[in-house]
């Protein structure tokens, strides 16, 4: 495991993420989750070439390459790593989503359902428009297209932490992917993590590649964003620091 300082309370961890969350015991207010899920023949397509892994022990072997972790793994870690109240945010596809709403029902409450403690929350998404303003169709199917992506709100018991911003947002399809693959737009993660997070308070993104979500926390806060992003490859930590570049330039020049 190799901690890379980006700055003060700001790490990149290269390691894996469920090793590294059990560092975190109780401490992130929030955790943001594009694991590395392999669903069935997913290696190799979508620009998909880094490790990935199984749902649970069960799973199929095809279209995986790294058996020594399961995605019920990560949530389970990521559920230890948050402090009461903490939300987790997983962005999935129509292959992860009924699985990822049912483990999160089964093992840390239904809160959809029961109104009271913690738990599966709801689903909102990502949709992504092209520069006029139309939605994207660029995803691929023949059995109707996305443009985007659903995402899975989920909290740790009983929450105080409450927004009223959309679990449903737009956003413009990423054109750079750092040569990393799977690459998220950064103002989704602003709206949330505004609405629930507050300045110095810690987020966690496991499976990170160019960890849109520590990008999002570092715009709206500066100097006061805590995270840690975590990720086996020490290329995903490249593609970050080129993704984080180009922000801080494209910011610079905003500013002109
Ligand atoms: C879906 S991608 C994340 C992409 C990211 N949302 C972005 O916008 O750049 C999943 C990431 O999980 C990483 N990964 C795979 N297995 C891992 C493990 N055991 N521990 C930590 N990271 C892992 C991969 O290297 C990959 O970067």
């Amino acid at each position: 495991m190799t901690t890379h300082e980006i700055a003060d309370g700001r790490v990149y961890v290269v390691g894996d993420a469920i090793e590294t969350l059990q560092e975190y015991e109780g401490e992130a207010a929030a955790i943001f989750l594009d694991d590395a899920w392999a669903r069935p023949r997913r290696y190799g397509h979508f620009g998909v070439e880094y490790d990935t892994h199984p749902f649970n022990d069960e799973q199929d072997a095809e279209g995986y390459v790294d058996t020594s972790i399961t995605t019920k793994e990560v949530i389970d870690a990521c559920y230890d790593a948050l402090m009461d109240g903490g939300w987790l945010i997983c962005d999935a596809d129509d292959w992860l989503l009924p699985r990822l709403i049912t483990h999160i029902q089964d093992e840390w409450g239904d809160v959809a359902q029961s109104y009271k403690g913690g738990g599966y929350r709801k689903v909102g998404g990502v949709t992504y428009t092209k520069s006029d303003g139309t939605p994207d169709r660029s995803t691929a199917g023949m059995y109707l297209s996305t443009g985007g992506y659903p995402v899975v709100f989920a909290h740790k018991n009983e929450t105080d932490r409450q927004t009223a911003e959309s679990a449903r947002q737009i956003a413009s399809n990423p054109r750079d992917d750092y040569d990393w693959g799977s690459v998220k737009p950064i103002s989704p993660y602003e709206s949330w993590i505004e609405g629930l997070v507050d300045p110095e308070e810690l987020i966690l993104v496991p499976c990170a590649g160019t960890a849109p979500a520590a990008l999002a926390a570092e715009s709206l806060y500066g100097d006061d964003a805590r995270y840690a992003c975590i990720d086996n490859e020490e290329g995903a930590y490249e593609a970050f620091k080129q993704r984080r570049q180009d922000e801080i330039t494209r910011v610079r020049q905003e500013s002109l």
